[in-house]
């Protein structure tokens, strides 16, 4: 029998439609939204609105998009059960990040990283919606007045912002409207590196495909993938202790750890000493496994469009009603006129 949904918790997450859904995305935010669907009200938004704040991503937004959502069902997100819904349908969002965008001081906004990260030495010629993503971003959790946002690691200097301006909205109107969200950041991959390059995170944009094993990889290449994917010319660690300086040989461990659930100490254990060829011709199977079957059911599903897109409509409904009721109330409390 299924255990009733503990109704005061509510779950919020998001990935940008950009192409390229990697294993970091999966261990590091989708793998742990499955877990949690089972004890929460989850709302999942394929966040649109953030993916064309960078120009590289805006032409094939659409395909991405039913991509996105293919790939939550996939990893087993179920649909009849949780809110799957795109961010542009809800106009909520945008209305929330310009209200909460008036209770936000810029410098606040002038220490994110990733904005320093994104718009690298040009700063002058970054568009505006790059640098406001995290107000959107703040809006996006509590325009449902989420309680729980399950990310990877780099969201969580962004959840801060969000916890802050939360915090800042309430006390100004001198009310508890938003809950302060809390950031779930689990698991023992909540940082994947690239195969390339054990000091920089895997990324949909990393210009070398063999830096990550997209969720559309064939058997064959996640396979090929593994196999070379760079390590140093040490031995398998034979403890824990003996990762440290050893980025690329403790990404695959964590890897290993994230896709098996098995406690870094055991794995060492069980290789230490072996050959490393077995530990990766072992580690491969077991992304090929659970990746591949990702993959297949991706397909599947990408080529009926007609279901992805009721599924789509239905989490609008869903997620639209909420955010009626939210973005009204809102409204009362600041004062504004109603027509
Ligand atoms: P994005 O692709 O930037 O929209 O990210 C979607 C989700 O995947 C967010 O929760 C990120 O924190 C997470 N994520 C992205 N890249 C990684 C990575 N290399 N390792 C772990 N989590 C990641
Ligand atoms: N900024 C997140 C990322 O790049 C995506 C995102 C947008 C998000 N809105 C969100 C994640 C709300 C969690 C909650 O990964």
């Amino acid at each position: 029998m299924e255990k009733s949904k503990e109704k005061s918790k509510l779950i919020f997450s998001g990935v940008q439609p950009t192409g390229n859904l990697h294993l970091g995305n999966y261990l590091g935010a989708i793998k742990n939204w499955v877990k949690l669907q089972t004890n929460a009200h989850c709302i999942f938004c394929i966040v649109d609105l953030h993916a064309i704040t960078t120009s590289g991503n805006r032409s094939e937004i659409l395909q991405n998009t039913r991509e996105v959502a293919a790939a939550y069902i996939a990893s087993g997100i179920d649909p009849s059960k949780n809110t799957i819904f795109v961010q542009s349908n809800v106009t909520g969002h945008s209305e929330l990040s310009w209200i909460l965008g008036c209770h936000t001081p810029i410098g606040w906004l002038n220490r994110m990283t990733q904005f320093k990260d994104k718009a690298g030495k040009n700063k002058e010629k970054a568009p505006l919606g790059l640098y406001s993503y995290p107000v959107l971003m703040a809006a996006d959790i509590l325009l449902y007045k989420s309680t729980h946002v399950p990310v990877g690691e780099d969201q969580k200097q962004h959840l801060e912002l969000s916890r802050d301006i939360a915090q800042a909205f309430n006390r100004c109107y001198n009310n508890d409207f938003f809950p302060v969200p809390e950031p779930v950041i689990i698991g023992n991959a909540t940082r994947v590196m690239s195969l390339k390059d054990g000091l920089k995170k895997m990324s949909k944009s990393d210009p070398s495909d063999y830096s990550r094993i997209n969720l559309t990889d064939s058997s064959e290449s996640i396979k090929k993938k593994i196999q070379k994917a760079k390590t140093d010319s040490e031995p398998f660690p034979s403890d824990v202790e003996k990762l440290e300086n050893r980025p690329e040989i403790t990404n695959l461990i964590n890897i290993y750890s994230a896709l098996t659930e098995n406690l870094l100490e055991d794995i060492i254990s069980e290789y230490a000493n072996k050959d490393f060829r077995v530990f990766k011709q072992n580690l491969a199977d077991i992304v090929d496994q659970q990746i591949s079957k990702i993959s297949i059911e991706m397909k599947k599903l990408l080529a009926d469009k007609t279901y992805l897109d009721l599924i789509l409509k239905d989490g609008y409904q869903k997620a639209k009603e909420i955010s009626e009721k939210n973005i009204n109330d809102l409204k009362n409390i600041i004062g504004l006129f109603r027509a």
